[in-house]
């Protein structure tokens, strides 16, 4: 069974959104380094790679349905933050816009009764549960010590520590 157009053009909108959830991410870790939050910019440094995981987890299932993959521009990131604090709200704010694109996907493979593309949107869905939990974790942790210039330098040496998203080691 092929895919429909409507669900390839729709696979392929988001092959761009990870693309261009990579690209801020990677501004984002940018605006850290210049900051000189070395550990947050490294787990910002992995989210981008995460984001490329995505993308071509995305593009790979679209060659194994014999569909094609169009690539479209990147939208230009933001480059500038107020704060570390503020990096992170909008990096949960954009996972909680990227889990809403993700449900529309699965609403869709639901309508066609794509049920191949559903179980591959079911490995997003878990995701993306991840995804909101570890951005909203750390503004949480920022909030706590938000005054205390030793509190954000062990919690960006934390934020340094991390080597993979949990949940995709098996990737
Ligand atoms: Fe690809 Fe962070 O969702």
């Amino acid at each position: 069974m092929n895919l429909s157009e409507k669900m390839a053009e729709s696979i392929n909108k988001q092959i761009n959104e990870e693309f261009y959830s990579a690209y801020l991410y990677l501004a984002m870790a940018s605006y850290l380094e210049s900051k000189k939050f070395k550990g947050a910019a490294k787990w910002m440094e992995i989210q981008y790679q995460e984001e490329l995981g995505h993308a071509m987890k995305f593009y790979t299932y679209m060659n194994t349905r014999g569909a094609r993959v169009v690539l479209k521009s990147l939208k230009e990131p933001q480059k500038e933050w107020n704060s570390i604090l503020e990096v992170f709200e909008d990096a949960y704010k954009h996972e909680q816009y990227i889990t809403s694109l993700i449900h529309n996907l699965a609403n869709l493979a639901i309508e066609e009764k794509d049920h191949a593309t559903l179980a591959l949107l079911q490995w997003f869905i878990n995701e993306q549960v991840e995804e909101e939990a570890n951005t909203s974790e750390i503004v949480d942790k920022i909030n706590f010590v938000k005054n205390s210039p030793n509190g954000l330098y062990m919690l960006d040496r934390e934020l340094g520590q991390r080597t993979s998203t949990p949940g995709n080691e098996e990737e």
